[in-house]
């Protein structure tokens, strides 16, 4: 029977756990028998005081590099085990950063191929609000945020010093975790496995993705564009509509444009979801209309007429003056997505956008020409369901004002 070992390799918060549960869940959807084993679990489990010091990670610290190269060693018994035993895919989630702890790996393992998977991540956003998050971490429970953060980057810097990308191993691969791209590989061919995980690592993986637009606004009443006006008391009533249908969902983000009418969208079901964490990202503002911003369709078509010509020439090319067209909002909107998706680290997330916006975003999942994009339908009292797995493609329109029976 073909047997693989995948070992992570990365600095702290480039995604590798989340790549690393991708594979494992991917895997097993191909029915093949994969299991992750996390340094971290062993180090909590033999050294859980003495490694929440930063000294710890400290390459010239003999004591904590002896017993960090212990951890690995316990860690790779269990792989050992697995693969003697039924398992055909063992995941090895650590930073394995230096050139010696892989080559120690490859030694160790020396049975079955071994396929180093690189996470890299270069926006400075996600890094920062990802390391954020680790003040989080059950062995900072007794820091103040302030401590377990700085206790953390000075654990990173320890993890910089000794980090080389990988080289000289003998199977590995590159990725850039916040864009789903292989950059450089070293292919194992011979594993039966490796075209399933190149598969798994490109695509989108989403659990469960809602596309929500914001609720009705003064502005839509009047036939306005644009601008940053707030929810009508109907627009409230359909945030509460859709905080009580979303109720019942395992939440863990929601993600919001800058503006007033996403926020207010999104407050009810934030006050349901205490738990769950919220981010305003502009590349989710809806389209700007530059010199039309705020006016009425009706006096765009009677004082700029030609305006209204050329978007009913070309609406997905045409730029207002001054402002923005469909296609110019793509890259911005996909990277407002990658964002929203590395942060959400495989978890249900929300994201409030506008009706453009859900326009390109939905483009981004499904192929459609582009001069249908502008006139993908966006309800305000409906959300967009997807869900992306290897095995489950699943993409609903829901109405959350009717269609829910009972208080969740
Ligand atoms: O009308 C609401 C709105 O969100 C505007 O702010 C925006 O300019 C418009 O929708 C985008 O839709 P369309 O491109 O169809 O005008």
């Amino acid at each position: 029977m073909h047997k693989l070992c995948i070992a992570m390799v990365g600095l702290p918060a480039r995604g590798k756990s989340t790549l690393a549960r991708r594979l494992g869940e991917g895997l097993a959807a191909e029915g093949i028998k994969a299991e992750i084993f996390n340094n971290g679990d062993v180090r909590r489990n033999l050294f859980d005081a003495e490694s929440t010091d930063p000294d710890f990670y400290n390459p010239e610290n003999a004591f904590g590099r002896e017993a960090r190269e212990l951890i690995c060693r316990r860690n790779m018994a269990l792989v050992r085990e697995w693969l003697n035993g039924g398992g055909e895919v063992a995941i090895l989630d650590a930073a394995n950063v230096s050139p010696s702890r892989r080559a120690m790996i490859e030694q160790n393992l020396r049975d079955w191929p071994v396929l180093f998977v690189e996470c890299l991540n270069e926006d400075r956003l996600l890094l920062d609000a990802s390391i954020r998050r680790k003040a989080d971490l059950p062995e900072y429970a007794t820091f103040t945020r302030e401590a377990a953060l700085e206790n953390f980057l000075t654990r990173v810097a320890h993890y910089e010093r000794a980090y080389r990308p990988l080289d000289r191993e003998k199977f590995w691969l590159r990725v850039d975790s916040t864009a789903n791209r292989i950059l450089e590989e070293r292919p194992c061919e011979s594993s039966p496995y490796y075209p399933a995980i190149r598969e798994i690592l490109v695509n989108f993986w989403i659990k469960s993705l809602f596309l929500v637009r914001h609720g009705q606004t003064e502005f839509n009443i009047q036939g306005r564009i644009g601008g940053d006006p707030m929810l009508t008391a109907k627009g409230r009533e359909q945030a509460g509509y859709l905080a009580r249908r979303l109720g019942g969902e395992n939440i863990a983000w929601v993600f919001t444009s800058t503006r007033l009418r996403s926020h207010e969208t999104a407050a009810p079901l934030l006050a349901r979801k205490p738990g769950a964490h919220t981010m305003a990202f502009p590349e989710l503002d809806e389209l700007w209309a530059g010199d039309c911003e705020g006016m009425r369709y009706s006096e765009i078509r009677e004082n700029m007429p030609e305006v209204t010509a050329g978007r009913n020439a070309d609406k997905y090319n045409y730029a207002y003056p001054g402002g923005e067209s469909y296609a110019m909002l793509r890259n911005r909107v996909r990277q407002g997505l990658r964002r929203a998706l590395f942060l959400a680290a495989g978890a249900p997330l929300v994201i409030v956008g506008h009706q453009a916006i859900n326009r390109v975003l939905l483009t981004l999942f499904l192929r459609c020409r582009n001069e249908d994009v502008p006139y993908i339908y966006i309800p305000q009292n409906q959300y967009y369901h997807i869900s992306m797995t290897a095995h489950r493609k699943i993409f609903e329109r829901v109405s959350y004002e009717t269609g829910f029976q009972a208080e969740i």
